[in-house]
């Protein structure tokens, strides 16, 4: 199967030019001026970016969590992601309490199999080395291209460890070429918070926000950066929210230090306005760490232009409003944690963010694909257009209307954090390694075609077509 796409501005994160790309055998084989080669697909992209697939690294597909399970599976999670310009995410194996790391790999695998839209890899959280998992295994991860260890730093009772889980899971990852990766709040700190709110009868959503305050995720931020640098392991911490995260990340970075941070889209939207919404509305917008006030959305943008932070993510984990969320409808910690996003990351960032003069298109593409592939050991395969790369491509049209609004999204929940918003720039066609997979509005491809990708060391390239279905 070959594909040229005509036409088309390609931007990467270093580059901006107007060229053909030839696509043959699921890999980008060609790019130049005016190519004159046959192709059984043909797609004009005049007046259209041609981006590269978008990689998320932080998704939650088919997961238990909050006593119930996310409603997006694999097939409806990549659906979505399709539609978003999304062509390949990094979910999280949560390792259940006493079961091996293989155990919980097997599991996982069992989930995709026959789903997948989109090709993905893993990351391992580790929530047991003591009844579970051994640090052997664990040690072995990275042989069968699971990369990454995740480490909750609350959730108390559920997915939290403890610091010495945490630090030996560094020592482990400094050994074995691993990047490690923090849910940074402090859990001990937050429990005690939300048991002295229920105590005195606070039980609306709003709750949630105030007893996960700021100086609990900057305090754990700057505990796992110190303990990470002490087993000289590479740090990478997820959904970062407020300038108290913001801060000891950047200080890190400016002393050489190998720590990176992510934010999702939602923490550039979202405040504290909406989950003091009335009539259990505030619900949609339980997520963990808490949405902040508007004067965090600043610090964001700043953090992402100066590369404090080098991710936008979605940390996609969707829950129904009406019948999950309502599991807390009287008691604010009992609502599961987690809000949708994997569809709308491009058209947000695009809108808000490049369109808007926030960051440059260049930096879009930067922190939407090309960081997220070379931190997660997936570039050049997926994050760049170039000769040589897996064909994930975007053909985007920058001047296409729409509004954001759950009745027409692909995920299975029944809202979206945008709802309302009108975007200008939206995907028109996308390719999975060569492979139209979504043209205009319609699904085009089969589950099925996405693959499990084995991703390289951290700091190390991925070059050869790897992939296992
Ligand atoms: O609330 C969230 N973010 N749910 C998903 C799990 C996590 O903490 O990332
Ligand atoms: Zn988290
Ligand atoms: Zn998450």
């Amino acid at each position: 199967m070959s594909v040229l796409i005509k036409g088309g501005r390609i931007i990467t994160a270093a580059d901006d030019y107007v060229a053909d790309v030839y696509v043959e055998d699921e890999t980008v084989t060609l790019i130049g001026e005016s190519l004159d080669m046959s192709a059984d697909k043909v797609i004009d992209a005049s007046g259209k970016y041609v981006l590269p697939g978008l990689v998320d690294p932080h998704t939650h597909l088919d997961m238990p969590f909050g006593g119930t399970v996310t409603i997006d599976d694999v097939e409806s999670g990549q659906t979505a992601a399709a539609f978003g310009g999304t062509t390949c995410h990094v979910d999280f194996i949560i390792q259940p309490p006493g079961s091996s790391f293989a155990e919980a790999i097997a599991e996982w695998r069992s989930k995709a199999n026959g789903k997948q839209v989109i090709d993905m890899g893993y990351h391992m959280a580790v929530t047991d080395l003591e009844q579970g998992g051994t640090l052997e295994e664990l040690a072995s991860l990275p042989d069968e291209g699971i990369t990454s260890y995740k480490l909750f730093m609350a959730y108390k009772g559920a997915l939290m460890v403890d610091d010495e889980t945490l630090f030996r899971t560094m020592e482990v990852a400094s050994e074995t070429g691993a990047l490690v990766m923090v849910h940074a709040e402090n859990g001990d700190v937050i429990d005690v918070l939300v048991r002295q709110a229920l105590e005195a009868g606070n039980t609306d959503p709003i709750y949630h926000a105030l007893t996960r305050p700021p100086e609990a995720e900057g305090e754990a931020t700057n505990r796992a950066i110190q303990l990470a640098h002490l087993a000289n392991a590479p740090l990478y911490v997820v959904h970062v929210t407020c300038r108290e995260a913001v801060q000891p990340i950047a200080l890190a970075r400016d002393k050489g230090w190998d720590v990176w941070g992510e934010t999702c889209t939602q923490y550039f939207f979202n405040s504290l306005d909406d989950i003091a919404k009335p009539d259990f509305e505030g619900a949609k917008y339980v997520y963990s760490p808490p949405v902040r006030d508007k004067s965090n959305w600043e610090v964001l943008w700043n953090a992402v232009r100066s590369d404090a932070l080098s991710a936008i993510s979605t940390d996609h984990c969707a829950f129904l409003w009406d019948g999950q969320k309502t599991l807390g409808k009287d008691d604010f910690s009992k609502i599961p944690n987690g809000g949708p996003g994997l569809e709308n990351r491009l058209h947000m960032i695009h809108e808000f963010g490049a369109r808007a003069g926030r960051i440059s298109l260049n930096r879009m593409v930067e922190l939407l694909a090309t960081n997220p592939a070379k931190l997660f050991g997936l570039y050049p395969r997926k994050g760049t257009v170039a000769v040589g790369s897996d064909a994930d491509l975007v053909v985007f049209d920058p001047e296409k209307k729409l509004t954001i609004t759950a009745a027409n999204q692909h995920s299975k929940t029944d809202y979206n954090l945008y709802e309302g918003t009108d975007v200008t720039g939206s995907p028109e066609v996308v390719l999975l390694r060569g492979n139209v997979l979504v043209e205009g509005d319609q699904l085009v491809a089969s589950p099925g075609i996405g693959q499990y990708v084995a991703r390289a060391r951290f700091g190390q390239e991925l070059r050869a077509s790897s992939a296992v279905a």
